[in-house]
């Protein structure tokens, strides 16, 4: 077993005019864990995810991944390096179908001198999307466009995709924003069932699922991390108390 953390947050830190966004933001995440950030409207959640995914440049501290640092890599690096994410908003092709969406995102695991090869002779990115469509509870859905599919279905296609390129580290932003109670519950399963083979760091508004599903949670308010530990403790700041959940 490797009980370092798999990925290390430092120091990281950006301004937007005079606003400090995120300021000086420290953590580490252990393995195939859940680690959940939360925080009110503003608090710089999804900033931070932008500074960790390499979208925004911070102006100070740095992300590892295993050892690694990714600042000042770019997307395709930082995705060798084994991180994927999910948005806030959609980022499917709603004109191609579940499996072709899942295909694309699967390619990646072919070796480079693969590419030219007919997609459908891809035999590990075809495995990876017969194995996804399962897990995500997609097959039957496989031959339809990603466009016609429930908002919940999108919204799990979407973890699916993020997936498919066997990332150490999977970022997800929201991904039960706009979903029904039964979509949530059944999310929430799926996200707990991902820990087997990689580790999810989640922005989520649902503090009933974030209690149930999380290792440990960061509490983010006004670009600062305020508090940081397992559910119970969290819930038991009286920092965290004044600052969230006495405002919900
Ligand atoms: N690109 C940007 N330019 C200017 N201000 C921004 C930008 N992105 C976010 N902000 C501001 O930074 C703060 C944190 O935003 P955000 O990270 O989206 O919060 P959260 O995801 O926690 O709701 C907010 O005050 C927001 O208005
Ligand atoms: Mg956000």
């Amino acid at each position: 077993m490797n009980n370092t953390p798999i990925m290390k947050i430092e120091g990281l830190g950006i301004s937007f005019g005079g606003l400090k966004a995120v300021d000086d933001v420290s953590f580490d995440v252990d393995r195939n864990q859940v680690k959940t950030v939360i925080g009110p409207n503003g608090a710089g959640k999804s900033t931070l995810f932008n500074l960790i995914s390499g979208a925004l440049r911070p102006r100070s501290g740095r992300v590892l991944i295993d050892g690694a640092v990714l600042n000042g890599k770019s997307a395709g690096q930082i995705k060798a390096h084994g991180l994927s994410r999910s948005f806030q908003i959609t980022n499917l092709f709603f004109d191609l179908t579940v499996r072709e969406n899942l295909r694309l995102a699967a390619q990646y695991l072919e070796p480079a001198r693969h590419a030219w090869l007919p997609i459908k002779r891809s035999a590990r990115a075809a495995s990876k999307v017969d194995e996804l469509l399962s897990r995500f509870i997609l097959t039957v859905k496989a031959d339809e466009l990603a466009g016609s599919l429930s908002h919940g279905e999108q919204r799990r296609l979407e973890i699916a995709v993020c997936l498919a390129s066997e990332p150490k580290v999977l970022l997800l932003d929201e991904p039960t924003q706009g979903m029904s109670h039964g979509d949530t519950e059944d999310t929430k399963e799926l996200i707990r069932g991902l820990t087997d083979s990689v580790t999810v760091l989640l922005i989520e508004h649902d503090v009933g699922l974030v209690m149930d599903i999380s290792d440990s949670i960061v509490v983010m308010h006004q670009g600062k991390k305020l508090a940081e530990g397992t559910p119970a403790s969290v819930r038991q700041n009286a920092d965290v108390q004044a600052a969230y959940f006495g405002s919900v």
